[in-house]
């Protein structure tokens, strides 16, 4: 029997945890997003439409732009102005395509006030300038009277924006500039004294963070510049083997592989314990906030595709990592702001697929809508925990909508047995608002464009009550989301 209870000390499951990602890689801007306002497919100031309604149903609440190591190349100023203004570059990282430059900085802007989202723009550090990056900020939030201002107002955009996120930098490490951790610590303090507050735009400046299990980059960033920082990245990526020589396939895998997957995925827990560790040794306050701006799956590229470009199916399996992240980050609310999935439409874990016309909804994008009743929900504390069935996992909050309702998610990942998990509520149950499941006959069950709608969310009938007791009969390889509305 787990307990769920309410703990003053227990922090609120900050929205952005749910974030998303999107580079300039494949055809996650151009195609994904991007069509232009003539083309055929429906659009609005260039934006396809399908894929904002779809997003906004799963409340996207920040994108994180232009890159990715394309960030690190990027000069935002070949991306402003008339059309035939814009400079195209080689996109040397992802398949050396050209990329024509024509999605900048006021499209990105459009893209966030479609979305309802807020911005995180990752600055250039591996190739650019000091003056380049501050040069951006200005253009983008000071309001009038400097060179950079009067050139936004040129070029149509008289308010400025907001940016309450700047990256200064992205996997410094390596494709970043290939920096040891101290170089990156004294160019990071460099770069962050010129990313300047303007009006009443607040800029919470994260540094690049850690591959995976470097604690060496996260101690020398802590304690050569955590005063000089809000938050600190992490990236890590979720491979059925491990390794980046042979990732594994996004299709086609059996038991094994599945189970593999998982332990990966569960691995951010480690991840976070330790990073976190080291940060609360510098900073016992949690100040600085842990962003985990690049997470998720990642497997071989698929045949036939361009192996720069990153595509890959989706299937129940994503779905089971992208819950399972989901648990871990709430577990580690006190210190982690932000995550941002890698990446948002047609590129590694995608919500969304296109095919030209075509958009079709992945597994992992039903995962996003199955628990948006937690964002800035406050976390609620487990007891009993171990006692949970085996492969199967929990979480739970109270929401921030002022309803005071309840929220339990949960996983089944075991291939085999159905679990049944036993919680007791802060309260007696008056009703149930809510109670869905994303599960299919399959583990590797996927939504095609030809069978678009082979996996989905239902109505979960495996959710029994009695007084303050929740009992969930969870089938395998399933996700459930129960909202309850307490007496
Ligand atoms: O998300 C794809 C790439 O993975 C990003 O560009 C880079 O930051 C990471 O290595």
């Amino acid at each position: 029997m787990v307990t769920v209870a309410l703990s003053p000390s227990a922090p609120v499951i900050d929205r952005r945890i749910y974030g998303q990602f999107a580079e300039h890689l494949g055809r996650g801007i151009y195609e994904g997003l991007w069509v232009g306002a003539d083309s055929d497919i429906a659009n609005k100031n260039g934006i396809r439409r399908d894929v904002i309604a779809a997003l906004r149903d799963i409340k996207v609440p920040v994108v994180r732009w232009p890159g990715g190591c394309f960030a690190d190349e990027y000069h935002w100023m070949k991306g402003i102005g008339a059309p035939d203004e814009r400079q195209a570059m080689v996109n040397t990282h992802w398949g050396g395509v050209v990329e024509p430059n024509e999605f900048g900085t006021h499209e990105y802007f459009e893209l966030l006030d479609q979305l309802d989202a807020e911005a995180y723009i990752c600055g250039n550090v591996g190739s650019g300038a000091v003056a380049e990056m501050a040069d951006w900020v200005e253009y983008m939030t000071l309001d009038a009277g400097s060179p950079m201002a009067e050139l936004r107002r040129r070029h149509g955009r008289e308010q400025p924006w907001r940016v309450p996120f700047f990256g200064v930098g992205n996997e410094n490490w390596g494709c970043g500039g290939n920096m040891l951790p101290l170089h990156y610590a004294n160019l990071y303090r460099q770069f962050q004294t010129y990313v300047r507050n303007y009006g009443d735009n607040r800029i919470t400046k994260v540094a690049g963070g850690a591959n995976a299990g470097d604690y060496e980059w996260t101690e020398v960033l802590m304690a050569r510049a955590a005063g000089h920082m809000d938050g600190l990245s992490l990236h890590y990526y979720t491979l059925p083997t491990g390794d980046f020589g042979v990732k594994g396939a996004a299709l086609g895998f059996g038991e094994a592989e599945w189970y593999a997957t998982i332990d990966h995925a569960r691995h951010m827990d480690t991840l976070l314990t330790r990073h976190g560790e080291v940060m609360d040794k510098h900073d016992p306050g949690r100040r600085v906030g842990l962003y985990v701006d690049e997470w998720g799956t990642w497997y071989d590229a698929a045949e036939g595709t361009n192996p720069g470009f990153l595509w890959q199916q989706n299937t129940m399996r994503d779905a089971m990592v992208a819950a399972l992240h989901f648990h871990i980050f709430h577990k580690h609310a006190a210190r982690v702001r932000m995550a941002n999935i890698a990446q948002m439409v047609n590129v590694l874990q995608a919500m969304l697929l296109t095919d030209g016309p075509r958009m079709i909804k992945t597994p992992t994008y039903f995962a996003f809508q199955l628990y948006t009743d937690h964002h800035d929900a406050q976390l609620l504390e487990l007891g009993g925990a171990e006692e949970l069935p085996a492969h199967t996992d929990l979480t739970a909050s109270r929401a921030g909508d002022g309803s005071d309702d309840v929220t339990v998610s949960a996983v089944n990942y075991d291939l085999e047995r159905t679990a049944v998990v036993e919680v007791t509520l802060p309260g007696r149950v008056r009703e149930l608002v809510r109670a869905d499941i994303l599960a299919a006959d399959r583990f590797d069950a996927h939504n095609t464009f030809e069978a678009p709608d082979a996996v989905g969310i239902s109505a979960f009938e495996g959710a029994d009550v009695a007084g303050d007791r929740l009992t969930l009969t969870l089938p395998p390889h399933s996700i459930v989301t129960v909202r309850s509305r307490l007496a």
